[in-house]
């Protein structure tokens, strides 16, 4: 694979943010052929590097509800060695679409000669091993996991230390292009293969994200995304006195991270997820804040911005869905970081105002839940519980 050197990289007490780097070639030929001439501007990773960080890597699939075709082709195109992990929410009565989730999993997995894991977010037994393993919060007044993309990452990040992979990636299962999944995982390995610590974060950008209105349209930017980057960037410009548009994967569901680094940080529960994960990290590690863990700050946080050939084509789900759900969730992760000031808090309220989310300036923005860092889970006990189940639907998935 070819993509461009970091050129710019952007400071922040511990963490490193690098701009944009674009996917050059999706394949760049065997190793042997590239001289020391290649040029300044642009990095070769080469197939065997990109496989050694598949081996490692967990992909997980959090999945409600979706077609089961477009599930069967995101899991197609995820590399072989990374390990398969679903967190499925779908609906268990009526039609049963986990058992049908399960099932086209188990034949895939027989026929592909590979292993995955596959659990219901609202199965009992994950519930009681949260519970023994110290970390209640996840659940809701049902006593079972709460519903959530957000939540199935966190229980997907537990899955993946279990199973003692170093990275897990995030891809969701709405995806209509297997290519671009593919494309996805080898981006997160690239990433990962250029970091210099590890405690690193890669970062999806699409090149387009089609709209279909007439004909095709390959849109750059959603609408949620440019408005929650505007503001991200708003936030850290205030704090260094420097303007900076350095921050354009706010949203980006299409994400990867060291274990190491995803045990540390609190995560926001619904869609304020990924601006969260962007801002627990300049909260912990930027400089601003006392910083508390200083192995972190040794080796500082590395995030990279990758923006991938393949356009994202995904399910509509609608503008309420966007605002409601999406948009005002990311707009009120930024109003109450602890970085975020009085001027960028009035701003936000009005652009809620101005996108008729909000009525009037006096109301607030609902504050989003934040679960703490997994790291104080213990993990041995989440395991134990969690034994018979995962080795039963690993037996199951696997051939
Ligand atoms: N397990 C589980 N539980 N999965 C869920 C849940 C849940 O409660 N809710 C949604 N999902 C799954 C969906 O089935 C899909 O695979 C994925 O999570 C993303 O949900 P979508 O509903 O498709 O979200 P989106 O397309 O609006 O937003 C996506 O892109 C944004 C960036 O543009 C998400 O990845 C966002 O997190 C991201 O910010
Ligand atoms: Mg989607």
């Amino acid at each position: 694979m070819r993509i461009e050197t970091q050129r710019y990289t952007e400071r922040f007490g511990s963490v490193r943010l690098n701009d944009v780097q674009q996917v050059l070639e999706l394949d760049s030929g065997i190793a042997e052929e590239t001289g020391p001439a290649e040029y300044v501007g642009v990095l070769k990773i080469d197939e065997e590097v990109i496989k050694e960080f598949e081996q490692k890597m967990a992909i997980a699939i959090p999945i409600k509800d979706e077609k089961l075709k477009l599930f069967e082709g995101v899991v197609s195109g995820v590399p072989h060695d990374c390990l398969l992990i679903v967190v499925s929410n779908s609906q268990q009565q009526r039609v049963d679409r986990f058992r049908m989730e399960k099932d086209a999993l188990s034949q895939y997995c027989h026929f592909t000669r590979r292993e995955a894991l596959i659990i219901h977010q609202k199965d009992p037994v994950l519930a009681e091993a949260l519970k023994e393993a110290g970390y209640p919060e996840l659940l809701g007044d049902d006593g079972l996991l709460r519903s959530g993309k957000s939540e199935a990452m966190m229980v997907a990040i537990l899955m993946a230390m279990v199973a003692q992979k170093e990275y897990i990636g995030f891809i969701d299962a709405d995806n209509y292009f297997p290519g671009s999944v593919l494309e996805y995982a080898r981006c997160y390995a690239a990433g990962f293969s250029l970091a210099t610590s590890p405690y690193v974060m890669v970062r999806i950008l699409w090149r387009y994200k089609p709209k279909v209105s007439g004909g095709l349209f390959f849109r750059k930017w959603g609408r949620v995304s440019e408005i929650c980057n505007k503001y991200m960037n708003s936030m850290i410009s205030a704090n260094t006195d420097f303007e900076t548009d350095i921050v354009k994967t706010s949203n980006a569901g299409e994400h990867a991270m060291s274990l190491s680094l995803a045990e540390l940080l609190p995560y926001a529960s619904g869609y304020a997820v990924e601006p969260q994960e962007i801002l627990s990290i300049f909260e912990e590690f930027g400089g601003v804040l006392p910083i508390a863990q200083t192995k972190v700050t040794k080796h500082g946080v590395e995030i990279f911005q990758i923006e991938s050939r393949n356009p994202h084509l995904h399910e509509e789900k609608g503008t309420q869905h966007l605002q409601e759900e999406m948009l005002l969730p990311g707009l009120s992760a930024i109003y109450y970081s602890s970085l975020c000031d009085e001027n960028i808090k009035k701003s936000i309220v009005r652009e809620l105002i101005s996108q008729k989310i909000i009525k009037k300036k006096e109301d607030m923005p609902p504050q989003p839940k934040l679960y703490r860092a997994l790291r104080s889970i213990n993990l041995q006990k989440f395991q134990e519980a969690m034994a018979d189940k995962l080795e039963s639907y690993s037996a199951l998935a696997a051939y």
